[in-house]
């Protein structure tokens, strides 16, 4: 590890891992501290994303993978998740020009069908762009549970099963092609701003072997100097897989 590295404006820096995730958690706190309602933080955090995904390409990053909403986030108060969908199908809607200019690929994971229409329609249409496209890769977690992706990847193999489409015993690269992330490979890293330092339902298969990052900065504090200073942690793990160096 660390071996490669990267020029990123003069100083050197440690090559990125393929694959970060982030559970962009802080905005309503980040409010709160400036006596601005809640939703003012996922404004400030929903564009604080555009400009760490930007970094993320830049550095040499192949997939970026974010946690927006939760399946447990309809808990929340109405106004709130009203304004939270709002801002992601702005998001969402503002994002396809990018995608056009830059050759970005966008990809909603999730329980898409749980989505208000309109958010619906942009998913279908960030899906048809991103299916033009090869290279950096945005996922954007949207209602999306880790246990509920497991549910839905074995309901979805019993059906194929139950049709004569898979075979009676699958090993786990076939399970995991039935989940969302279906072709993505695993992150290296994940990040977790806010403070908190649990998972809270994200990526529960997928993080089997993840490096774990976490920080007290808030997501809308969250700087491209935090994501260099999370990848130079990273570099100094040592990971083993179980196995012994
Ligand atoms: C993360 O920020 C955004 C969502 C979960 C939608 P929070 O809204 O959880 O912010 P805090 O954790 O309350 O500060
Ligand atoms: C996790 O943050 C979900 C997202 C960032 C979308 P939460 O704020 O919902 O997590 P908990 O409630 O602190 O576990
Ligand atoms: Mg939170």
């Amino acid at each position: 590890m660390g071996e490669k590295n990267i020029s990123t404006g003069g100083a050197e820096k440690p090559a990125p891992p393929r694959h970060i995730a982030i559970i962009l958690d802080g905005n309503g706190r980040w409010a709160k501290r400036r006596g601005l309602p809640r939703t003012a933080g996922h404004a400030v955090g929903s564009e604080n994303f555009r400009k760490i995904a930007t970094y993320c390409r830049n550095i040499g990053v192949e997939y970026l993978t974010v946690y927006a909403f939760s399946t447990e986030n309809w808990k929340r108060p109405e106004d709130e998740v009203k304004t939270i969908m709002r801002l992601l199908g702005k998001y969402l809607h503002e994002a396809i020009d990018t995608m056009e200019r830059d050759h970005i690929k966008m990809k909603v994971l999730g329980n898409v069908a749980g989505l208000p229409q309109e958010l619906r329609e942009l998913v279908a249409k960030t899906d048809e762009i991103s299916s033009r496209y090869e290279g950096f890769q945005a996922n954007i977690c949207l209602n999306y549970g880790g246990r509920d992706e497991i549910v839905r990847a074995a309901m979805r193999y019993a059906a194929d099963l139950r049709d004569g489409k898979a075979p009676e015993e699958i090993g786990e690269a076939e399970f995991g092609s039935y989940l969302y992330s279906a072709g993505i490979p695993d992150p290296e890293l994940l990040i977790r701003p806010g403070g908190e330092e649990r998972i809270s339902n994200f990526l529960l298969w997928q993080c089997a072997y993840s490096e774990f990052y976490f920080t007290d900065v808030l997501w809308p504090d969250f700087t491209t100097e935090e994501l260099d200073k999370a990848i130079v942690e990273y570099h100094r793990r040592d990971r083993r897989f179980g196995a012994v160096k």
